[in-house]
């Protein structure tokens, strides 16, 4: 029998740092067995699109997919939802192919939010799994672009994989934006949050940069970057709206100088960025400054395959370019155990 889950049950039944590691967990399948999952899916018209994360976790036992659609605008800038469906995960055991379960929304992992506003809550975490494994263990600055949810979330990550985390720097374009996240999150977290009214400063001295913004333009410069640093960055692709001519370029978060600084790029799948043309990288390898053989998959990360880091001096580059489906399966099956074990879901 399978268990049909709806966010509204799970509250508060998987930590950040459980879902932090089952994603991991994921990643390190897909480097033993690439083949069992593929990028994700996308279909677009207009404003109105649909993905679909696939993916297959040998090891763990479990395939399936993960859905979700929503409907956003460009005004001011930066890519905004006007409308956002309920996600989906739909999971099988890989080894019986039996319906394992269905989880209806977003698993709500953060305490300082509603389950309505639990959309994209694997984002942070598969930002976390990528930035332990290449930024410095002795982290003590986290320089934050953003002060949305992402970025909100963000922080929550960050300080799990680096507890040792004494100050944030956080830039975004708006006062306003930016007191109202330290009065928002501070309590939640030990590292002082320090407001900065301009992006160079959150850069300078940071040892872990996190962009978590909707920019369409590059705001983190090359030229800012220091040794030992480690920069992350989540703006995902807008093929489809640059194809229609509703922007006027790819979206992009850092500038081609960032990647040439990089002494180490890693993305969370580079055949996701060259489907997607994902701006942040796909341009700078058409420019030639970089190649897709120098750039490396997180799961080959996470399998131990390649190191994140080869020494503190490295500036190290992780492009979250799009999660996908062996990570969202993974943390499915740790939900969906976890919900088994609480009498928690509906058997269907
Ligand atoms: N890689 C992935 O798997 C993945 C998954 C989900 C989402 N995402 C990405 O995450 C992005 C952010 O999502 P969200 O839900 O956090 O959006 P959000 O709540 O609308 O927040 C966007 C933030 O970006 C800031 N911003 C926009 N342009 C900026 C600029 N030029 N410089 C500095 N800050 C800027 C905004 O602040 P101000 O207005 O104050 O500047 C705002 O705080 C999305 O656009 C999407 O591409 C990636």
């Amino acid at each position: 029998m399978a268990l049909l889950i709806r966010d509204t049950e799970i509250v508060g039944l998987v930590s950040i740092e459980e879902a932090i590691a089952a994603i991991r967990e994921g990643y390190r399948d897909q480097g033993e067995m690439p083949a069992f999952s593929a990028p994700r899916l996308r279909i677009q018209h207009q404003d109105r699109r649909l993905s679909v994360h696939t993916g297959g976790c040998h090891g763990l036992g479990v395939s399936g997919a993960f859905l979700h659609a929503e409907r956003f605008t460009y005004l001011g800038g930066a890519q905004q939802y006007t409308h956002i469906g309920k996600r989906v995960y739909v999971t099988y055991n890989c080894d019986t192919a039996e319906l394992l379960a269905l989880i209806v929304g977003s698993p709500p992992l953060f305490s300082f939010e509603t389950v309505d506003e639990a959309m994209g809550t694997e984002t942070p975490c598969t930002s976390a799994v990528g930035t332990d494994l290449m930024a410095r263990k002795d982290s003590r600055i986290l320089g934050l672009y953003g002060t949305g949810r992402q970025a909100r979330r963000h922080l929550i990550t960050m300080a799990a994989i680096r507890p040792d985390i004494e100050e944030v720097r956080l830039y975004s374009r708006s006062a306003e934006n930016r007191a109202a996240f330290v009065e928002r999150m501070q309590p939640l977290v030990k590292a002082r949050i320090k407001p900065v009214d301009n992006a160079e400063a959150v850069a300078r001295g940071a040892d872990i940069i996190c962009l978590a913004t909707g920019s369409n333009v590059p705001v983190l410069r090359g030229e800012w970057l220091e040794p030992g640093q480690h920069v992350t960055s989540i703006v995902g692709s807008n093929k489809a709206v640059f194809q229609q001519g509703l922007v006027a370029k790819p979206r992009r978060e850092f500038d081609d100088e960032t990647i040439l600084r990089a002494d180490r790029i890693v993305a969370t799948l580079k055949d996701q960025a060259i489907q997607d043309e994902q701006g942040d990288l796909f341009q700078p390898v058409h420019r030639g400054l970089t190649s897709w053989d120098a750039i490396t998959d997180l799961s080959q990360l996470a399998s131990g395959r390649v190191k994140g880091r080869e020494n503190d001096r490295e500036i190290t580059l992780f492009k979250q370019n799009s999660d996908q489906g062996v990570g969202y399966m993974a943390l499915a099956l740790l939900i969906a155990r976890k919900a088994r074990a609480a009498g928690i879901g509906t058997e269907i």
